[in-house]
């Protein structure tokens, strides 16, 4: 069912959509092309912090022998590495058009820049980055307040995880594991 109706709006809705500035697809260029900026310690070492993170090994979780039975559990014929159903939060663009993927861009680099900023290829170049009004016009992704963040890691930490425990669900404690700010000097 959804399928077709995903079908359907690809042949007849989207290219109207295309049309529309704000709506246009912008081409993933992965955490690596990110990273050759946003490194230095005064940059604020982003791609440091999230190489150390868990989302950086999303993908690598899902080739383990843990991650094959809970995909047998949930009955899926696939292993898990291969299932849409777990792909969906544990990787980047896993479902996007490949002509939307730059060379540099690596899957198997799981929860990546990206997948929380907005696909970067119209937004990376450091003129237009040093403007974050005009690279949110070219797609990236900010979060301004407590509760935009909040709803970010909700997208995927949420019960339809299959390993979800509520009780461990601390959102600020758990952005403190993984935040990454320009310190406050260099600003
Ligand atoms: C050519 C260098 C360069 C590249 C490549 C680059 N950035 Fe940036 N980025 C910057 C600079 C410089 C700033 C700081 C701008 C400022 O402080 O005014 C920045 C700021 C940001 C911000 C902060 C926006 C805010 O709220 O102030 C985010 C988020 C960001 N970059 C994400 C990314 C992502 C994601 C990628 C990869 C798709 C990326 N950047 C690639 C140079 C770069
Ligand atoms: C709705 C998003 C979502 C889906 C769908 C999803 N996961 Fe995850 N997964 C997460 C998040 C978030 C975490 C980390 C926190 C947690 O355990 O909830 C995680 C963690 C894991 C872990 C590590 C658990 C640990 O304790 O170290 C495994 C293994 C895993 N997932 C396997 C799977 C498999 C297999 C599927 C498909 C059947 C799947 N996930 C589908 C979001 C998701
Ligand atoms: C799991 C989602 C997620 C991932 C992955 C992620 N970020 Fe962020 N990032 C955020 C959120 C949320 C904020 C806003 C922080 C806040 O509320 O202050 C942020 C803030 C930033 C900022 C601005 C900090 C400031 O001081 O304004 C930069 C720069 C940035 N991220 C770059 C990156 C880069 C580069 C990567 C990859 C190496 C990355 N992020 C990966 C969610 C993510
Ligand atoms: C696109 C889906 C996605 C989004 C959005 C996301 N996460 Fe995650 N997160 C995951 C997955 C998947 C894992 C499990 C990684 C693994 O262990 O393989 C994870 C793991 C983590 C972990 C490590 C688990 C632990 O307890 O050690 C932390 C911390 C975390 N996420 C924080 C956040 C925060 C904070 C946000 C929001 C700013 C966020 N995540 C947004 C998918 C996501």
């Amino acid at each position: 069912m959804f399928k077709k109706i995903a079908v359907i709006f690809i042949l007849f809705a989207a290219p109207a959509l295309m049309a529309q500035d704000s709506l246009v697809s912008h081409s993933f260029v992965g955490a690596e092309t990110c990273g050759m900026c946003h490194k230095s310690e005064k940059q604020g070492e982003q791609i440091v912090i999230w190489k150390a993170s868990g989302h950086s090994k999303a993908y690598e979780t899902l080739k383990t022998a843990a991650a094959d039975s809970i995909a047998k559990a949930k009955g899926l014929s696939t292993n898990a590495i291969l299932s849409e159903a777990c792909l969906k939060c544990h990787v980047s663009g896993y479902n996007i058009n490949a002509s939307l993927k730059t060379a540099k861009f690596k899957m198997e680099d799981g929860v990546q820049c990206e997948t929380c900023h907005g696909a970067g290829a119209d937004f990376k170049s450091l003129k237009v980055m040093k403007d974050i009004k005009v690279a949110e016009k070219n797609g990236l992704r900010v979060f301004k307040t407590d509760e935009e963040r909040v709803a970010l890691c909700k997208e995927c930490h949420n019960s339809e995880s299959p390993t979800f425990d509520s009780s461990k669900s601390d959102f600020s404690e758990m952005w403190n594991k993984i935040k990454h700010d320009i310190p406050k000097s260099s600003k």
